[in-house]
């Protein structure tokens, strides 16, 4: 069974006919070892008793952030958590969350937490699927909450569909798995190339694109945190990162970006390729800025190194390499050839047809595919989740 001994649980319930099962969650959460607390919605008090949950969970229920003349701290509440469960999260709560809309104790000691959030929604199937509810279901992804699916089925309504909130076991096994997550990286070494590359034309000008470095980024964070050791090879992005166990390298160009790859990657035992390296350069470099002068200027350009394709001929068996691939059209076939011609282990494929994936966003929805013919599509999540997802495809992968 999963194991929550000694976490602090902070379960956050709002009023959905789903709060039923939050007796079964909380004793769940309590027979794993967690210390519960629980705040409501007074909407969530009309489907199950304040009475009923404090008894399980041994301590009082909050409603309100002033009771009376008595005040109940919820930036104590927030610090005390080491996780905080919204469960079930109904369409109203969900647009207050994601919105800042601070009406209730919930939404109080959601804005002033500053523990990792997790969400279980609950509605019927047609709200659900409504584009105001998915929209407010983005902008808490984006936030870097975790959503928790909703489980399909039978609905209170009597329709069948998408909707249902996850039941209570398969929560506390979320919740379980996150705090698993601990050092699995530890003593590893991981190279990770991000952001774009600028190849220039003369002093002044370049040749660039729209990546951000986010992606990049989110992995070489996850990868610390996982315990790894990381030579993060960034293209100009207005990111920055610090960290005892990063080496930052900081570059312009893809000649520049493949040499430190080159240069790092024998030691490394994954190298993880996000950058968005540009596919030319001009042939020459102007010294001087050019100068307006004729109609038409031509540039003459030439292929970059592709550092992937190098990179997957000097793979050596026991590492690790994973590509990445941006389509707009046959996408599973083009990130195919890409993960054959590269030699990669998998290749994480975004679409810039799937909104919110891709460039610049916050979130990101992917398809992992790999050599051994296996896909694996996953939601839209934070590119934190996402990054995470990928290690965990990675560590997978280690251990085969
Ligand atoms: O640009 P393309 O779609 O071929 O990129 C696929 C993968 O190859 C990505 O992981 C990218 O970082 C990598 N790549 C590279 N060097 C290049 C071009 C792409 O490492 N010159």
């Amino acid at each position: 069974m999963a194991t929550l001994k000694d976490k602090k649980i902070l379960l956050a319930v709002t009023g959905s006919i789903a709060a039923y099962k939050i007796a079964t969650l909380t004793r769940l959460l309590v027979k794993s070892g967690a210390q519960v607390r629980i705040i409501m919605t007074e909407a969530a008090t009309k489907f199950i008793t304040p009475l009923t949950l404090a008894t399980l969970s041994k301590n009082e229920v909050h409603q309100e952030v002033s009771s009376g003349a008595s005040w109940n701290n919820h930036v104590e509440l927030g610090l005390w958590a080491d996780l905080m469960v919204v469960a079930p999260l109904t369409a109203t709560s969900m647009a207050k969350m994601a919105n800042a809309i601070c009406d209730s104790m919930v939404v109080a000691v959601y804005l002033s937490a500053r523990c990792p959030i997790f969400f279980a929604p609950a509605m019927d199937l047609d709200m659900w699927a409504h584009p105001a509810n998915q929209a407010n279901l983005k902008k808490l992804i984006s936030y870097g909450n975790h959503l928790i699916p909703v489980g399909i089925g039978e609905l209170a309504s009597g329709l069948s569909g998408a909707g249902r909130m996850a039941e209570p076991a398969q929560i506390v096994e979320v919740l379980a798995h996150h705090f698993q997550k601990g050092k699995d990286l530890q003593g590893k070494k991981v190279l990770i190339t991000a952001g774009p590359t600028f190849e220039a034309i003369d002093p002044v000008r370049f040749i660039g694109n729209r990546s951000s470095g986010k992606m990049g980024l989110a992995l070489a964070k996850d990868a610390l945190r996982r315990g790894a050791e990381v030579c993060l090879i960034l293209g100009p992005s207005r990111l920055d990162l610090s960290h005892p166990a990063l080496n930052l390298v900081k570059v312009e160009s893809a000649d520049q970006m493949y040499a430190a790859a080159k240069q790092h990657f024998p030691a490394m035992d994954i190298a993880i390729l996000a950058a968005a390296v540009s596919d030319y350069r001009p042939k020459e470099q102007a010294l001087e800025k050019i100068k307006k002068k004729s109609e038409n200027l031509i540039l003459e350009l030439v292929k970059n190194p592709d550092i992937a394709a190098s990179l997957g001929q000097q793979k050596q068996k026991h590492q690790l390499l994973i590509g990445f691939a941006l389509e707009t059209n046959n996408e599973e076939a083009n990130a195919i050839g890409k993960l054959k011609k590269k030699n990669f282990d998998f290749i994480v494929l975004n679409s810039l047809k799937d909104p919110g994936a891709g460039f610049n966003h916050d979130t990101n929805q992917i398809t992992i595919l790999s050599k051994d013919n296996k896909i694996k599509k996953f939601e839209l999540k934070s590119k934190k989740s996402v990054a995470s997802d990928i290690l965990d495809e990675a560590i997978e992968w280690m251990n085969k």
